[in-house]
């Protein structure tokens, strides 16, 4: 069996205590990992803290020719890592190839932008003084991510970190430690120098290390609302230092009276059971119009009865395992959860029949759809809570298109959402009212491209870790203003004139 290790100031470290990582569809070993701490995370720190300066002293292009490097290995290699990704977290295969796919393409925007203008010139009311807006880096970023997506969602952080001159510290989550492990070395084979780049492995307790490291100016978080509440309440309360967090949500698909069904399901259910719901961009309500609700629930019913629940790596499955066996105790506590609040269970693949699973693959954490009906209530909580699983609702309403968008925003969170219509005017109010970082007409509420700012509103984010917006996070702005004169003029009609006694 394979031994990995830390990365950590240009070295592979290893690590007395282990983790070991299994492939979720079949059980299988894949490694056997160091389990970081406050030890690991504290050299990890010093090291990037060391680095900094001179890597902030490089030009942004110059930076950014190491992310080309790992761009192109992205590219060539696209189908080995995809595979990867897949018998790690369990993901169908070509939603594997995805990943990387999204992380080539986040790679290839922080390195393309290393050439694009970073600040603004601003004008000032004085005529002498030349104003601007200028970027800095704010110096060691701690990054925190995910294990759905291993390899694209390190990038969204990383990537630009790096091309703006941050140096790096990295816990990847402890589900995939082979997959960051492969990242670890596309850095290394990049050359990047000692200490930029960092990787600590391991569980909470070394992203925790992180967070309250006072040598880490930002951390960026991309995981669960528990999780990132606590990460977002600690930072806070720091003076100089922040969090950017993005959390799941409780996605809908809003679906009206004027929907054409057949994109509404085909919509619906990629949105619900793709990557077996476990997308934090996953939608687990259906907001279904009356008019159309008896021909919709008919219609996806029955796909929920046959999509095909199996081997990650067939091209034919459409839903892989979920990760790992806790996470399959959460989603089906979730299922119970609704039961108990007195849904109508209308798909019940919770259990899948043994000729559903196949040969092999006994050992994986296995579910199907589960999906109910329920009349709107506020007070219930499977309509409220996330459960990351192919757990889903459909919920009737009558009226408007106010009345739809108001069970839309009837969450704590804010993630991501779609409406099928065909009438603009119902677009356009939903656009304008769905409180939703990702909003979509048409589409599934999946699919986010990295071009984009990513992130949600209310409990599902506090800034955009991730994507586009991230510069936003590992940057300050400084407002520089230069005086031209020989004399001092301020602006506002201040007087600069120095009055004395005499
Ligand atoms: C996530 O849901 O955890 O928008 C990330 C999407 C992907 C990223 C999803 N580009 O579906």
């Amino acid at each position: 069996m394979d031994q990995f290790s830390h990365y950590i100031d240009g070295e592979w470290v290893a690590g007395d205590e282990t983790f070991e990582s299994t492939n979720p569809a079949t059980g299988e070993l894949i490694g056997e990992f160091p389990r970081g701490g406050e030890r690991e995370v504290s050299r990890a720190v010093d090291a990037a803290e060391d680095a900094f300066d001179e890597w902030r002293a490089l030009s942004y292009p110059d930076r950014a020719e190491y992310l080309w490097d790992v761009y192109r290995a992205l590219t060539d290699r696209t189908d080995e890592l995809g595979e990867l990704v897949t018998r790690e977290c369990g993901k169908q295969i070509n939603e594997g190839r995805a990943d990387i796919v999204e992380a080539a393409h986040m790679v290839e925007w922080a390195a393309g932008n290393g050439r694009h203008p970073h600040g603004d010139v601003v004008p000032s009311e004085i005529g002498s003084k030349d104003a601007y807006m200028r970027r800095k880096p704010r110096g060691v970023v701690g990054c925190i991510t995910p294990w759905n997506f291993p390899i694209a969602i390190p990038f969204w952080h990383m990537a630009v970190a790096l091309v703006e001159g941050n140096t790096v510290v990295w816990k990847p989550a402890e589900q995939t430690p082979r997959c960051a492990h492969a990242i670890a070395e596309l850095m290394t084979d990049a050359g990047i120098p000692d200490g930029v780049f960092n990787m600590i492995q391991g569980y909470g307790d070394a992203g925790a290390a992180i967070v309250d490291n006072d040598a880490v100016s930002t951390v960026l978080f991309t995981g669960s609302a528990e999780v990132g509440h606590g990460i977002a309440d600690t930072v806070g309360g720091t003076p100089g230092k922040i969090a950017a967090c993005e959390m799941g949500g409780k996605n809908a698909v809003l679906i009206t009276d004027e929907a054409d069904l057949d994109l509404a399901v085909r919509a619906a259910v990629l949105s619900t059971f793709k990557t077996t719901g476990q997308r934090c961009v996953s939608a687990e309500r259906l907001i279904v119009h009356t008019d159309h609700y008896g021909e919709f629930k008919r219609r996806f019913v029955a796909a929920a009865e046959r999509v095909a629940v199996g081997d990650p790596l067939d091209e034919e499955t459409f839903m892989g395992p979920l990760i790992e066996a806790e996470h399959k105790d959460r989603v089906l506590a979730g299922n119970q959860r609704a039961r108990d609040e007195g849904v109508t269970v209308l798909v019940d693949r919770e259990e899948l029949a043994a000729d559903e699973i196949p040969d092999g693959h006994e050992a994986g954490h296995w579910t199907g759809p589960f999906v109910y009906e329920v009349e709107y209530d506020d007070s219930l909580e499977c309509i409220r809570e996330e459960v990351f699983g192919p757990h889903v609702a459909l919920i009737e309403y009558e009226g408007g298109i106010e009345r739809g968008v108001e069970l839309q925003n009837a969450t704590p969170y804010g993630l991501a959402g779609s409406i099928i219509s065909e009438d603009y005017r119902q677009i356009n109010y939903y656009r304008d009212h769905a409180e939703l970082g990702l909003a979509y007409g048409n589409l599934p509420c999946i699919g986010a491209e990295v071009q984009l700012p990513f992130g949600g509103v209310k409990k599902s984010g506090n800034g955009y870790p991730s994507a586009r917006e991230v510069i936003e996070a590992v940057t300050e702005r400084v407002a520089w203003t230069l005086n031209n004169s020989p004399d001092i003029e301020l602006a506002q009609g201040l007087s600069a004139d120095v009055k004395t006694d005499d």
